[in-house]
């Protein structure tokens, strides 16, 4: 089983990704944290709660950052709506939220477990994830890997350069990227591959039952805004990718690379430059030996997008039969 925390920003592919850990039996889904993003921490907390209410998800769930460490608050209402989470209805939340803040139960659940049990997997922006390392370093060393949506190595969805999880908090994404720990990159050029295809869309409507229904008005949802906006033919279920992946590593290839976070760029702030070792790799960053590069990240690259619906079909199943 593997031990994750789901730090997000529900947000419709956030809440696939919520369904997605709490269907497959290889998650142990420790918690959710909830961070401002794609819209304001209070509007995704409550999406959170509403989620894990409607479908019987029982994780704790501890809401987070206000906003972003140093920049104005960024939201992406164009894509999710005056909610977060327009289109579908969602019963009201009938439970709790954790006690404690995002950033200490992210700390409180990495430091009570064995070293190297625990992924964290942020698919909001990186604020909660970057406090937790400045307020308790030894996180870095203790926990297993990040795999992290975010980020992009050809195009943005925000700016032309920037990703909106890079973009709406970069200094979080550059405390992330360079912590010493195992960083993946799930970027959008990754993400644009999975696809809700219409294939996907029937074997979901297939299923049947208020869980199909939920993420088939996901997708009719995002559908209106993301194909206006991003050109790309159907919903990408952007998020869900990290979880996949921590469920079959084989769901896509990776390739090592150097990743740094442009935080002051006139046009390309946000943008995660990518130093692909295999691409024969510029040895320096900014052409001094402090600068030095280092391929210790890892970049998701090709979607095996069949295995990935197969992932996300299975879950509706098992979450549509408990
Ligand atoms: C990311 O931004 C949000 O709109 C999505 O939830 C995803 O995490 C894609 O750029
Ligand atoms: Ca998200």
């Amino acid at each position: 089983m593997e031990k994750i925390i789901l730090d997000c920003d529900p947000g419709h592919d956030d809440a696939i990704a919520i369904l997605l850990a709490a269907g497959n039996p290889k998650i142990d889904l420790l918690g959710i944290t909830t961070v401002s993003g794609n819209h304001n921490v209070e509007n995704t907390t409550r999406n959170a709660l509403s989620v894990c209410t409607a479908y019987g998800i029982k994780v704790p769930v501890a809401k987070g950052s206000p906003g972003p460490l140093i920049i104005d608050q960024v939201l992406a209402v164009e894509i999710h709506g005056d909610t977060g989470l327009d289109g579908p209805v969602l019963p009201p939340a009938s439970f709790e939220l954790d006690k404690r803040h995002a950033v200490d139960f992210i700390i409180d659940t990495v430091m009570a477990h064995e070293p190297k049990t625990i992924t964290l997997v942020p698919v909001g922006p990186y604020t909660n994830i970057a406090l937790a390392v400045r307020k308790e370093p030894r996180i870095v060393s203790q926990v297993k890997r990040v795999v992290a949506m975010g980020g992009s190595f050809t195009r943005g969805n925000i700016t032309p350069a920037a990703e909106f999880n890079i973009y709406a908090d970069p200094e979080a994404a550059d405390v992330v990227f360079r912590a010493a720990w195992d960083v993946t990159m799930v970027g959008l050029d990754l993400t644009h591959q999975a696809q809700a295809t219409p294939d996907l869309q029937d074997r979901v409507r297939a299923v049947g039952g208020p869980i199909a229904r939920f993420i088939l008005d996901i997708w009719a949802f995002i559908a209106t805004t993301h194909g206006g906006l991003l050109q790309i033919a159907y919903p990408a279920v952007h998020d869900a990718c990290c979880v996949a992946a921590m469920i079959d590593g084989s769901v896509f290839i990776t390739e090592k690379a150097d990743i740094r976070v442009e935080i002051a760029g006139r046009w390309t702030k946000g943008m995660t430059v990518c130093n692909f070792e295999k691409m024969g790799g510029m040895r320096h960053f900014g052409g001094t030996a402090s600068e030095q590069t280092d391929f210790r990240h890892t970049v998701a690259m090709k979607l095996d997008h069949a295995k990935f619906c197969d992932l996300v079909v299975d879950a509706l199943e098992r979450l549509t039969k408990a």
